[in-house]
């Protein structure tokens, strides 16, 4: 039995059971597709054995990889961007304490990001940061091609062989294609230690694979549970063929549905900060997969109550074009109880005795009532706790869903062909080698 449920309570008055089973026959087909591998971009369905694939061998290289950086090294710096960034810093910001530094759960290495943007202040404050840290690199990027991170890599390759000299090899880890890209041949040239992201799994497909295991195991968290709770996810998903009680189904239907409805954002919510990037993994996961053939819901985030006294006026009585999605968190993981004041200056003794996590849920309870009756559908994702096996149970399912949910929209939801846009006009402004013609036409647009 999985420990996430799904439920649209809340929303019963903007999509009724009629109209989601309308849908009964489409969704079995296109769950068809997926477990036969028959469906649009099929050669990359990778991602779905991923939680049942990673065997011991694996895992056990893993944990003696991530105890030997977490010996050798006060921090450790991940290079990678989009879907080879953004998985592991979900699960390590999740599971990692609150403050800083963010060391994992026990006295471990410091994890730093880099690679997944292009600021020069950035880097130069990482670099100068490093000067006297011991600290090891994870390089992650399937093409191995990649601007961003390459950039990023270049200089903190220098910076590490300058610290360390030819040790620096010892030092490094690459997680790339199995036979091709610029990374790759690094790797072979200076004998980084290397994992392979399968051919078959696309980027913000691959958190589970050692894109994301690698660095979640030297933050020094437990990969086996994680991997557990998606494959329990991916059990039970793929056994349930009741529409109706299959929660990848059901919100994969759900938000088509609304969207059709005109709910074209749908913004994802959360009560607890620690959650933050698991809202931006989402994004780039429905982002990348649905926006494309001039279609697709526009996948925004929310960190509730803070965002409540931001974006909560616009939810409340704006545009009436969007759909909340709210994951609530039952358990928190310690314990805060109001205390009592003599004085109550505040007026706050009407709460003594009652923990802040109580006054959340009544936030996340109050809200959901105001924001379904101003006109905005809210559809609910609820977890008994935060831990790996939960959030591996959440990473699954929302990778289903919106398998499941590009189908539907009638669109291939693993590719990403916009992505290229920017590339080649930034690539073109820099005048690299093989884009003299759009160089040419964009300067002379710049003119
Ligand atoms: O999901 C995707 O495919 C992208 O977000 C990629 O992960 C991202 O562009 C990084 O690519 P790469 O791993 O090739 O460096």
């Amino acid at each position: 039995m999985t420990r996430l449920t799904f439920d649209y309570q809340h929303s019963a008055s903007f999509v009724s059971r009629n109209e989601i089973m309308l849908f009964e026959r489409e969704v079995a087909l296109h769950r068809k597709a997926i477990y036969n591998g028959q469906g649009a971009g099929s050669d990359f369905l990778g991602w779905t054995g991923l939680p049942h694939e990673a065997g011991s061998d694996l895992t056990d290289r893993l944990e003696s990889d991530a105890k030997k950086i977490r010996a050798q090294s006060d921090v450790v710096v991940l290079v990678g961007i989009g879907g080879s960034y953004l998985g592991a810093r979900a699960v390590i910001e999740a599971l990692s304490g609150a403050l800083p530094p963010k060391a994992g759960c026990s006295q471990g290495p410091l994890m730093l990001y880099a690679g997944h943007h292009l600021d020069e202040d950035y880097l130069g404050e990482l670099l100068a940061f490093l000067d006297n840290k011991d600290y090891s690199l994870i390089v992650i990027s399937k093409s191995g091609t990649t601007t961003e991170p390459a950039i990023a890599f270049r200089l903190l390759r220098q910076h590490l062989q300058g610290k360390y000299g030819e040790a620096a090899s010892d030092r490094i880890f690459a997680v790339t294609d199995a036979s091709k890209g610029a990374l790759k041949t690094l790797a072979e040239k200076h004998s980084y230690a290397t994992y392979v992201i399968p051919d078959d799994v696309g980027g913000r497909y691959s958190v589970l694979s050692p894109v994301g295991l690698l660095p979640i195991a030297v933050a020094g968290l437990p990969v086996r549970e994680l991997l557990a709770g998606a494959a329990g996810m991916s059990d039970f998903l793929r056994r349930e063929d009741s529409l109706m009680q299959n929660p990848a189904s059901l919100y994969a239907v759900i938000r088509n549905i609304l969207y059709n409805k005109g709910r074209t954002t749908e913004i994802l919510a959360a009560y607890n900060p620690s959650l933050r990037y698991m809202i931006e993994w989402w994004k780039q996961l429905y982002g990348e997969s649905e926006g494309k053939d001039g279609k697709g819901i526009f996948p925004a985030g929310a960190g509730f109550t803070t965002d409540l006294h931001s974006m909560g006026q616009y939810i409340q009585d704006g545009l009436r074009t969007i759909f909340e999605t709210v994951i609530r968190v039952d358990q928190p993981s310690g314990k805060v109880v109001i205390p009592h004041d003599e004085d109550d200056q505040d007026g706050l003794n009407y709460i003594t005795g009652k923990r802040l996590s109580h006054v959340n849920h009544m936030a996340l309870k109050g809200t959901m009532m105001a924001h379904t009756e101003g006109g905005v559908p809210n559809l609910m994702i609820n977890l008994p706790l935060i831990n790996a096996h939960t959030l591996g149970e959440l990473i699954y399912f929302f990778e289903m869903a919106c398998a499941i949910s590009g189908y539907i929209l009638g669109i291939n939801p693993f590719d990403q062909p916009g992505v290229e846009a920017y590339k080649k006009n930034m690539f073109a402004l820099l005048e690299k080698p093989g884009f003299e013609d759009l160089t040419e036409k964009l300067k002379k647009k710049l003119r």
